[in-house]
């Protein structure tokens, strides 16, 4: 298949070109770079040993979003493009509603007028709000806690919405839970410009000496251990999910088809810091801090579904992760990327 891949130089959409490649796909990447680079993309090349077709241009500009599907013919579309710093959503709403609305906008308006059927989208558990029905099943009830979560619910009503109006189209919404690590070979990885928000990318700049500490959000959580928990997913794992995505939308039905993306397995975040010092020598210090506003105490998901449609499963470890995570930092560090 030829699948076009918005933000596809980005964390999750440069491993899922990877898997894509791999698999004998064909791959066409649209970023703008504003959270990535073009390296990764060259990095994806050498690694496969194909080519890429990019296009350096944000997709929200729809007159350049014609033009890519002008001048190709696909038959997907993975949508990874979009903000996605939750704090940043809060303090620059509109901001995110610009730029992740129109986006989706500008690709389903190419993909309709170029007959193009299959909508992958990006979403995230953070659609299920502030539910706690635990483990989120695909019909838990939804919810909105920051104005990026806004942007991922709305885009799926929006699907809901287009495929009602087009029999032929069929949207896939992968609700991703949390993805770490990178991929084996260390050719892509995640090295978010700045001082991270997510815990993964902040544990390795710790590790690496980079920040002197990690301040664990919360104790006094009603967890075991008093800490968050998270359903932490191997970025191989979530890549692979989509290509299922792809490669089983055959067997789909027309219209909109929601799938969390996780392991099913809930890990606190002091189990998670546990692991990477185990398996990285133990070179991170931590302490533990107030909560974070908004927060949710527990998130993990139930994947019975895409085990059976999509026949996808999480088969990477957390220590695994972990160890590729930090490898692909140390990489970043010694400046070899
Ligand atoms: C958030 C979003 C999710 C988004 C993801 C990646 C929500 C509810 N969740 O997930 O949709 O896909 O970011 O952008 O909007 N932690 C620390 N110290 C740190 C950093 C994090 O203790 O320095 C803790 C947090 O309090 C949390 C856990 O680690 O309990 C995971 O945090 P994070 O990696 O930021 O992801 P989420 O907030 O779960």
């Amino acid at each position: 298949m030829n699948v076009l891949l918005t933000g596809g130089a980005g964390y999750i959409g440069s491993h899922t070109a990877l898997e894509l490649l791999r698999a004998g796909h064909d791959v066409v990447i649209a970023d703008d770079f504003s959270n990535s680079s073009e390296s990764s993309v060259r990095a994806i090349e050498k690694e496969t040993g194909k080519k890429v077709r990019l296009y350096a241009c944000d997709v929200s500009d729809a007159l350049k979003c014609k033009m890519i599907f002008e001048e190709n013919k696909f038959d997907a579309v993975i949508h990874f493009a979009g903000y996605k710093a939750v704090g940043e959503s809060v303090a620059k709403p509109l901001m995110y509603f610009r730029n992740n609305f129109l986006s989706a906008i500008a690709v389903l308006e190419s993909m309709l007028e170029h007959g193009v059927n299959l909508f992958v989208f990006s979403s995230s558990a953070t659609v299920y709000g502030t539910c706690q029905d635990m483990p989120l099943v695909e019909s838990s009830s939804l919810g909105v806690t920051s104005p990026y979560g806004r942007t991922k619910l709305v885009i799926e009503q929006m699907c809901e919405d287009v495929c009602k109006a087009n029999p032929d189209f069929k949207a896939v919404m992968l609700r991703y839970f949390n993805p770490i690590g990178a991929d084996a070979s260390l050719a892509v990885g995640e090295n978010p410009k700045g001082i991270p928000n997510n815990l993964m990318p902040y544990l390795c700049k710790v590790a690496s000496g980079e920040l002197d500490h990690l301040s664990v959000f919360g104790k006094d959580y009603d967890t075991p251990d008093g800490t968050c928990i998270r359903d932490f997913i191997h970025i191989s794992d979530l890549a692979s999910g989509h290509m299922a995505a792809v490669e089983k939308s055959g067997s789909l039905p027309k219209g909109i088809s929601c799938f969390n993306l996780g392991t099913g397995k809930g890990t606190s975040v002091d189990e998670l810091v546990s692991i990477f010092n185990s398996v990285n020598g133990n070179k991170v210090k931590f302490v533990y801090a107030g909560r974070r506003p908004g927060d949710v105490p527990v998130s993990y998901a139930d994947v019975s579904k895409a085990n059976e449609v999509l026949g996808w499963k999480a088969s990477h470890s957390l220590e695994d992760a972990c160890a590729t995570a930090y490898a692909y930092q140390m990489k970043c560090s010694e400046g070899r990327h």
